[in-house]
């Protein structure tokens, strides 16, 4: 099931970050999203009512960036990701949004399938966008 995340959910959403990119956006951030930011819209994926995934955008008129998205590796390559971001882009849709936008690392091939099955394009390098690491920018219309 996707729901909208809740500040409920912030120490699951922190756990799974830390699993995944063993740093995270961290709790004050999520809160102030939940809380603070009409721009932001978040999402979790609950499997038996345990959290095995989220994402997050912040979309600004016809304008979106993804935040973070990511799935417990427990649960990775069984489609979840795949869902979730179908059930973003959809959303975004609804909105009247006109273009995603997101930061990927070079060395993330996984994900970089990802969005590429879901019609995101490469646009440009931002380099040492994550450290000693470059960013490959993607961008979908929706
Ligand atoms: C990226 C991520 C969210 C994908 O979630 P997932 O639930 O594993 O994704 P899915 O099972 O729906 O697979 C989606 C696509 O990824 C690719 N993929 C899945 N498993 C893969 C693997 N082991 N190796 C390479 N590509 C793979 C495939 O293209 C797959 O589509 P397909 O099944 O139609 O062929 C997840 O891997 C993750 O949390 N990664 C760590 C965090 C991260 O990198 N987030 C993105 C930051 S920009």
């Amino acid at each position: 099931m996707i729901r909208k995340a809740t500040i409920n959910d912030i120490p699951y959403l922190v756990k799974i970050e830390k699993k995944v990119f063993e740093q995270s956006l961290g709790e004050d951030f999520l809160y102030d999203e939940f809380i603070l930011n009409p721009f932001a819209h978040y999402f979790v994926y609950e499997k038996n009512k345990e959290i095995v995934g989220y994402i997050g955008f912040r979309a600004i008129d016809k304008e979106s960036e993804m935040m973070n998205f990511c799935v417990n590796p427990e649960y990775h390559s069984q489609g979840i990701g795949s869902e979730i971001l179908e059930y973003s882009i959809n959303y975004l849709k609804d909105l009247k949004v006109k273009t995603i936008l997101l930061e990927v690392r070079k060395s993330n091939k996984k994900a970089q399938a990802i969005y590429e099955k879901y019609g995101f394009q490469q646009s440009h390098i931002r380099k040492n966008y994550y450290g000693s690491e470059d960013a490959l920018v993607y961008i979908k219309e929706v």
